[in-house]
């Protein structure tokens, strides 16, 4: 918990919004700008319940890929529902901007950078596997960026479905999360056990990292059949090899395996990695000289 100040919320210098949420400048000089408040509204006691999880356990993570939550507080609206603030570090920017720059000046993401994107968040991601944290979230904007272009992991938690009806039916609207989610999550009949969320984070993981390497990237859509699915894949890996050599793209190619079963860890993504590009990983200060 932090002592929230609301003088220092910017309410009119909005950095950005999500379906539930508003990013905020929180400083009080102009020239203070390392703070940002993320405000997360809920209607009802459950979906404030859920938020609150999400939000302590991102606070109760540190790892340096991982966006650090410095304190947060909430706030009972009356029939309104609640109000929940999140302080964290204010970032640059997030992958989903970066693409979409990248895509308007028809520019490729370099091999460094995708090693290092790529490397950065599977180390986070098996940092949480390991304190059996699923992060259930992964999308691009849920990379952020610091001025000096290191990638951090935010945002913890599923986004949920209106309804059960919904997720049958594939829902078009999750803020975007959809395009990123796992076949499984959309046919299982019951939510699935804690140990294949992180099967279905590996998942979402390869998505982004196909998009983002991608020069003519295609959404991976929920509502395509299975073989279609596959079938798109394999385009977008073999896109892939122009650029960022075997690697990268067999390891994404994995993530990407409609079966669950046949997708790496993210432990298995780090050591391969690791393996390949010592010496560019040292390099990039991302592990020290073994
Ligand atoms: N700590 C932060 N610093 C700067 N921008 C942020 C920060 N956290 C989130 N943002 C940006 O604010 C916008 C809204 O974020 P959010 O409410 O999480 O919705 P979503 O992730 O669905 O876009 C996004 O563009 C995100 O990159
Ligand atoms: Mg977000």
């Amino acid at each position: 918990m932090f002592s929230l100040n609301k003088e220092k919320i910017q309410e009119s210098k909005k950095i950005g919004s999500g379906k539930f949420s508003t990013v905020l400048p929180y400083q009080k000089e102009a020239t203070d700008e390392r703070w940002v408040v993320k405000v997360v509204e809920a209607k009802n006691s459950n979906q404030f319940k859920l938020q609150l999880e999400n939000v302590v356990a991102s606070s109760n993570q540190s790892h340096p890929s991982i966006v650090p939550v410095r304190g947060y507080a909430f706030e009972e609206q009356g029939s309104e529902g609640w109000k929940t603030y999140v302080k964290m570090p204010r970032m640059k920017s997030n992958l989903k901007e970066l693409k979409d720059d990248y895509t308007n000046k028809k520019n490729t993401i370099s091999k460094d950078q995708m090693i290092r994107y790529v490397y950065s968040i599977a180390s986070a991601l098996e940092y949480l596997e390991k304190k059996r944290v699923p992060h259930q979230n992964i999308k691009p904007s849920n990379i952020l960026m610091d001025p000096n272009g290191k990638v951090y992991l935010s945002d913890f938690g599923a986004p949920k479905f209106a309804s059960e009806e919904e997720r049958t039916k594939v829902p078009k609207e999750l803020g975007g999360a959809e395009l990123y989610m796992a076949p499984e999550l959309f046919t299982a009949d019951k939510p699935l056990k804690r140990s294949a969320l992180f099967k279905a984070d590996v998942w979402s993981f390869g998505a982004v990292f196909a998009e983002l390497g991608s020069s003519k990237p295609k959404p991976i859509t929920p509502s395509l059949s299975n073989d279609d699915k596959a079938k798109l894949i394999k385009e977008i890996i073999a896109d892939l090899r122009k650029n960022y050599g075997q690697t990268v793209p067999d390891l994404i190619s994995s993530a990407l395996s409609i079966d669950p079963a046949q997708r790496k860890s993210f432990a298995e993504i780090t050591q391969a990695l690791e393996a390949k590009y010592s010496s560019e990983l040292v390099k990039l200060g991302l592990r020290d000289k073994v």
